[in-house]
């Protein structure tokens, strides 16, 4: 199954996901339509609705809260890119300039926050506890792991075990909730919960690991955002932790200086670092094992299109070049 496959599963349902986020996005107040509108029209790949959408569907659910479910996920989850990209001073985001280069911190922050609260507001019409449970534990613990990176960041001796709790909060949080709403919705028996739960933490934790991979060894314009914004940021992921506990000395003293810094001067000689110690290789065998974890969870789902459509994401998110 080809990736445009996996979408053409859900077809009808993924435009009137695309519809009614654009339908929501509207605001009284202009600039709160032309920042929202502006990182919402500028594309993404709307993984986290697919989500929502083939777990919904791979259970057998048969009425349409699944696409209201799958707007509020993508707002939640564009009111964190408003908010990262501020955090992280990017400037590219989408293959476009970020609402941050171009309007400022001060409108990204406050739309980021316009977003996250149209998503609430839809999450109330949706009338779920059980459902507005996960996605508001979700939001909270997001916004944790933001912060708790932004305290990691310059520090060199970040442990892979915090960097996976990083990743896990900042972006397996929101992929878990997707597909574990997803089956409250179709109300699937209990075990069918848990899996689908489960299976959008690994498929996050792979996604992220794969994106951190990427930040080295990436193509800006596959990607739609920077090379290198991690290092200039001084982030300590897993790449580089790796990189420092398997390179002599020297190598080291180089990454942890870079680390601490921040910056991009020493980019090209890190590059060659996390290449040759085999750090990079690493980094991907472990989000190949994580997509491997969200395989195996699917075993409890009836056969059908959007099972297969769910198991072929998986090789999906560690094969991706964007
Ligand atoms: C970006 O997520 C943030 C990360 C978790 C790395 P995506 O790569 O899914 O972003 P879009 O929505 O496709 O732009
Ligand atoms: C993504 O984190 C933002 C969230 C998950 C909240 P990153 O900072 O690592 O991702 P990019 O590289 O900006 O997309
Ligand atoms: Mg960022
Ligand atoms: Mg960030």
């Amino acid at each position: 199954m080809t990736a445009q496959r996996i979408y053409d599963t859900v077809a009808d349902d993924f435009d009137r996901v695309n519809d009614l986020i654009t339908r929501r996005l509207s605001s009284d107040v202009p600039l709160v339509e032309k920042i929202a509108q502006h990182i919402i029209q500028s594309g993404g790949k709307r993984l986290r609705p697919l989500l929502v959408l083939l777990s919904a569907k791979s259970l057998n659910y048969k009425e349409n809260d699944h696409l209201k479910l799958a707007a509020v996920i993508e707002f939640l989850h564009t009111a964190t890119l408003l908010h990262d990209d501020v955090v992280d001073t990017s400037d590219l985001r989408r293959g476009k300039t970020t609402a941050n280069a171009r309007w400022g911190n001060a409108p990204s922050v406050l739309v980021g926050d316009f977003l996250y609260s149209r998503a609430f507001q839809m999450m109330v019409e949706l009338g779920s506890m059980p459902i507005m449970d996960v996605l508001s534990n979700a939001t909270a613990v997001i916004a944790e792991g933001e912060v708790l990176q932004l305290m990691n960041v310059k520090n060199p001796d970040v442990t892979e075990a915090q960097y996976m709790t990083v990743i896990h909060n900042k972006t397996a949080m929101l992929f878990e909730a997707a597909s574990h709403a997803g089956a409250l919705l179709a109300q699937a028996q209990p075990e069918q919960v848990v899996a689908m739960k489960y299976y959008g933490m690994h498929l996050g934790l792979a996604f992220q690991l794969v994106d951190d991979v990427l930040d080295y060894r990436g193509d800006a314009t596959a990607m739609g955002k920077n090379v290198g914004d991690d290092l200039a940021e001084g982030k300590p992921t897993l790449p580089l932790i790796r990189a420092m506990s398997h390179s002599n000395e020297s190598d080291r003293t180089l990454i942890r200086r870079a680390i601490r810094q921040g910056g991009l001067d020493d980019l090209p000689g890190i590059l060659a670092i996390v290449e040759q110690s085999g750090a990079l290789d690493y980094t991907l065998a472990v989000a190949r094992d994580q997509a491997q974890k969200a395989l195996g969870c699917l075993d409890t789902l009836p056969e059908s299109e959007h099972k297969a459509a769910l198991a072929r994401l998986t090789d999906i998110a560690v094969a991706r070049i964007a």
